[in-house]
């Protein structure tokens, strides 16, 4: 039998082990960005790092940083000529509200027909599990053919804050050649897939203030610039009619598509149709010279993640309020920085804000934009393994999501990241009744396997 095969063979024979592994990952509610989870997110490193030790990884390590720790560990046997390929996961996950929307205990993964539901299981603990039993078949068969290093955040849903320093500090131990990185999914579970590029983000908190305390609305209201009405005159000024963003100098940055870009964006098989199913609006928006996929791919946004301000309870109240706040994000494309991006917001504001409040904007976080090389050895041994398992040729595709590590790993350790997962754009990632579906997980298992094989 040759070597990949008597892998694959393991993989088969333990699928039912594996899927539950999986869960039990899953129902460690690891939510990163709430204090009252910290214990669960510790104890989600410990899984990692016990996986890690039982696959004979060495140097295991729970590594403390300034937030959640990141998990390190590493296989160095296969000798200095053979490569060496980072594994890069999140153990970290969303916040799970609302809760009533879910069908099922987000922290209990139940399966239902194709899939297994619970938060996490796309993003990405299906994925990090996948690459764990990728290893694990390799490892328990016939030995790794390549170098392997482990390096498993928990603050990636929170802007991976502190991986920065932590990756500087630590440059040497993680040299690599390649970063595997599976938090980018396919297009569709028949359409295997390698992410080029992902947007930055920069993320804010402006608040605004107006009287020092909630008034009554007729004995103040007509004297006093309500703080709620405030914000979304500035918000609403963000955007103009044709939805272009209108923060001085927001676009003098962004590198424009070119045809051979643009060609590829429209061969990509995504339909609007297929997007406003998913979504369920009744319409697509944005704008109009670009198509969706280079909207979301290629073009930089302004968006509100949440608006808050006064009485919002049941019933009425007649309450001029106090303040309004409002989360703001932008998604960010190559050349654009999120501290060019925080210049212009403060522009903005300094610029409309009117005399009759106060604001204040505070930056929550900053992920930079990454575009990855499509033509090394690494991508194509992970698009001959996403061949071999699917029988067609990987799409190339510029994603709209974020993640910190690519830029810095880049930056730091100088390894490009080979970005490919098998989570579905149907997951329902960030939102209620998250799932994974499992046939596409077990071909995702296989793939990896062939990954490490085909260098
Ligand atoms: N897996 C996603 C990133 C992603 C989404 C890649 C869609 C490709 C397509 C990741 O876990 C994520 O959600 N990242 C956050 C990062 C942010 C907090 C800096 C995101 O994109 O919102
Ligand atoms: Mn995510």
């Amino acid at each position: 039998m040759s070597a990949p095969q008597e892998a694959l063979e393991y993989v088969r024979a333990n699928r039912e082990r594996y899927l539950s592994e999986l869960k039990e990952f899953v129902n460690i509610p690891s939510i990163s960005t709430l204090d009252e989870y910290k214990a669960d997110v510790q104890r989600a490193a410990e899984w990692v790092a016990g996986q890690l030790r039982s696959l004979g990884m060495n140097n295991v390590q729970i590594m403390p940083t300034a937030g959640h720790p990141v998990v390190y560990g590493e296989w160095m046997r296969a000798g200095k000529s053979a490569p060496t390929i980072m594994i890069y996961g999140h153990y970290d996950v969303q916040p799970v509200d609302p809760i009533e929307l879910w069908t099922s205990d987000p922290f209990r993964a139940e399966v239902r027909g194709d899939y297994l539901f619970g938060r996490g299981t796309s993003d990405m603990k299906g994925q990090v599990v996948a690459s764990l039993k990728a290893v694990e078949a390799i490892v328990r068969t016939t030995g790794l053919p390549v170098n392997i290093k482990w390096l498993v955040e928990g603050e990636e849903e929170i802007g991976s804050e502190h991986l920065g320093d932590f990756i500087k500090e630590h440059k040497k131990m993680l040299a690599c050649d390649y970063c595997l990185n599976p938090d980018a999914g396919m297009i569709a579970p028949d359409k295997p897939t390698i992410t080029t590029g992902l947007r930055g983000l920069a993320y804010f908190e402006l608040k605004v203030y107006g009287p020092d305390k909630d008034l009554h609305s007729g004995l103040f209201g007509g004297t006093i610039h309500n703080p709620a009405q405030a914000l979304i005159e500035l918000v609403a000024g963000m955007h103009d009619k044709n939805g272009k963003i209108t923060l001085p100098g927001f676009y003098d940055k962004v590198r424009k598509l070119g045809r051979k870009e643009r060609e590829d964006f429209k061969r990509l098989p995504v339909t609007n149709r297929e997007i406003i199913q998913m979504t369920g609006v009744p319409a697509l928006w944005g704008e109009p010279q670009f198509i969706p996929a280079e909207r979301v791919g290629g073009r930089p946004t302004l968006e509100v993640n949440g608006l808050l301000s006064g009485f919002t309870g049941q019933g009425s109240k007649t309450v001029l309020p106090a303040w309004a706040m409002a989360k703001i994000s932008c998604r960010l494309v190559p050349d654009q920085t999120p501290e060019e991006t925080e210049k212009q917001l403060r522009a903005y504001l300094k610029k409309n804000a009117p005399k009759t409040i106060k604001w204040e904007l505070k930056n929550l976080h900053n992920a930079g934009a990454a575009l990855t090389e499509t033509n090394s050895a690494g991508v194509q041994a992970l698009a001959q393994a996403l061949q071999t398992v699917w029988g067609k040729r990987p799409y190339f595709k510029r994603e709209g999501g974020s993640i910190g590590s690519v830029v810095l790993l880049q930056k730091y350790v100088g390894a490009d990241s080979l970005l490919s997962g098998f989570g579905l754009p149907d997951d329902n990632v960030h939102s209620p009744n998250e799932r994974m579906n499992l046939p596409t997980w077990y071909k995702g298992i296989e793939a990896f396997t062939h990954f490490f094989y085909n260098f």
